[in-house]
């Protein structure tokens, strides 16, 4: 699988880019960023962002595509690995130690442009959130053309959804926390760092799941562990105290883009999330969705849903199904957004 490439505009993307290499890259290269001060505060000041999140609401002029000049390791690093442009050898050469060129291309976080073999790029965006560094999907080429977004890229964890997400999340002390449909992990790998014992990951897709565990690995936390497959599958059995998710709820009369598509009427997996603990005995788990919102929500989801049901601000119509970029899930669209609580 790992060699397996797909072709688009002369750039090799493989199909599962990143390498799980050894703890000693991956500190090699979370030391070099925290070094360069590549962090969300910095970042956020060099763009003029209030937080990483309003990033893909910059405009494309601002975020220039060409061979990335930089002033320093910061600009550097920002160019890379946020905006995705190429870098010349020289350029890398001036600004990445040898160690920490010889990890990040270990790790696949550089490849050598085929098409242009004096320049490499990285085949994810990689970007500070909160105290993490989190790897996603890229969503455009290296020359700045748009990349479309295969069904299973890997949703950006500086999405502006997936910020409210966390935004909403309680962050006192919880022993066992659950992140279903948890594309990059970032809710799990954040209570991990912060407020939970101990925190689990579940995503449908190989390509989340391997995502999860490459940045579990960069941010060096053990208390945390990433599972591929459908919902509670993964974890039967387990008991938890907390269980969060910001699952795909875009209604889909056909099967598309994995993290948009929620069924027929947009709930089918919201509804899985909220009904799956309850109909365990004994089980009483606090759990936390982000979910859009038809009018039906509460109706379909029965009495299941009618506690605790939070809006979000700025919240109007529903999400337009044509577009399957992941960009169309902006705040101005993003249809009645509710949190659902239960119990
Ligand atoms: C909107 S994305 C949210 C990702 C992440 N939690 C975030 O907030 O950035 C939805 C995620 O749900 C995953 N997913 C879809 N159906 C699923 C299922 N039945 N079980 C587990 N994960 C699922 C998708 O692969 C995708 O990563």
């Amino acid at each position: 699988m790992l060699d397996t490439v797909f072709l688009i505009k002369g750039v090799n993307f493989p199909m599962l880019p990143l390498r799980l290499g050894s703890s000693d890259q991956f500190a090699t290269v979370r030391e070099f960023f925290g070094q360069a001060g590549y962090c969300e505060q910095a970042v956020c000041k060099r763009l003029g962002l209030g937080g990483v999140h309003e990033y893909l609401g910059l405009s494309e002029t601002s975020s220039s595509t060409a061979p990335a000049e930089a002033s320093d390791a910061l600009e550097f690093l920002l160019r890379l690995f946020l905006v995705g442009n190429p870098a010349s050898h020289d350029l890398l050469d001036g600004f990445l130690p040898k160690a920490v060129r010889e990890s990040m291309e270990s790790l696949e976080l550089l490849r050598t442009d085929s098409a242009h073999p004096e320049q490499c790029y990285s085949p994810v965006v990689l970007y500070p959130v909160q105290c993490l560094y989190i790897a996603s999907d890229r969503w455009k080429n290296p020359d700045g053309s748009s990349l479309p977004a295969g069904n299973d890229f890997v949703f950006p964890g500086i999405h502006p959804l997936t910020h409210d997400f966390l935004e909403l999340l309680p962050q006192s002390p919880c022993d066992k926390f659950l992140d279903l449909c948890s594309g990059t992990a970032i809710a799990a790998l954040l209570a991990s760092k912060r407020y939970a014992r101990r925190s689990w990951a579940v995503d449908i897709t190989v390509r989340a799941a391997h995502f999860g565990e490459f940045n579990r690995l960069l941010n060096q936390l053990s208390n945390s562990t990433m599972m591929q497959g459908n919902l509670y599958g993964p974890v039967n059995g387990n008991r938890f105290d907390r269980i969060v998710a910001h699952p795909p709820y875009v209604p889909a009369m056909e099967p598309g883009a994995i993290y948009a598509d929620g069924g027929e009427d947009g709930e089918l997996i919201t509804r899985a999330v909220v009904q799956g603990p309850l109909s365990r005995p004994n089980c009483d788990p606090q759990v936390l969705s982000s979910a859009p919102g038809q009018r039906p929500i509460s109706a379909n989801l029965g009495a299941l849903a009618l506690s605790n049901v939070r809006r979000l601000p700025d919240c109007r119509g529903p999400v337009p199904r044509h577009d399957k970029s992941p960009f169309h899930l902006n705040r101005s669209n993003l249809g009645n957004c509710r949190a659902i609580r239960v119990p």
